[in-house]
């Protein structure tokens, strides 16, 4: 089932998510709506707070969208970043809960990620280039931050105009929204 993906200035984006209550078909069944949702928005990444959830999981892939040899396609359960590379990198980033709006980030270029599975297995390995940006953005989205808290403020404050669009429902979009 595609479900509707929350828009900037909805709270539950600002919130801390907590831990994922569901388990076996329950836990199938929205693993499922979100890679639906995810793809059919075009998306390479989505966080359960997105469509309303505040709870820590996010989907990611990376390999529709990029050649990239470290491509990445997963499920992410009660993610932990346990480290990162002292070596930062700027990459343009966007967000399907804030449509049209791009902008350069600064960010590690490799992340330690400790996280479950959809099968709740734990796993724990190093990340790099685009999948590491991908993780550090959806992780974000379980701590309540948004890529543009990270933009520069000349950047953020030619933004803002689009945010508050946004934040009223002033924006066309292919997928289903729901605004604040
Ligand atoms: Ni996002």
């Amino acid at each position: 089932m595609i479900l509707p993906i929350y828009a900037y200035g909805h709270t539950v984006l600002r919130r801390r998510a907590e831990e994922m209550p569901l388990r076996g078909e329950e836990l199938q069944q929205f693993i499922a709506d979100m890679w639906e949702t995810m793809y059919n928005a075009s998306g390479i990444g989505l966080a359960a707070p997105q469509v309303g959830k505040s709870w820590r999981l996010f989907v990611i892939d990376t390999l529709q969208a990029s050649e990239d040899a470290d491509g990445l396609k997963g499920v992410f359960i009660h993610p932990e970043i346990v480290e990162t590379s002292a070596e930062e990198v700027e990459y343009e980033e966007g967000c399907l809960s804030i449509p049209d709006v791009y902008g350069s980030v600064l960010r590690p270029q490799r992340v330690r990620l400790r996280y479950m599975d959809e099968h709740l297995q734990w796993h724990e390995r190093d990340f790099d280039g685009v999948a590491a940006r991908v993780i550090q953005h959806e992780y974000d989205h379980l701590e309540g931050r948004l890529f543009t808290d990270l933009l520069k403020p000349l950047k953020r404050a030619r933004i803002q105009k689009k945010l508050d669009a946004i934040r009223k429902g002033k924006v066309k979009t292919r997928y289903p929204m729901i605004f604040p």
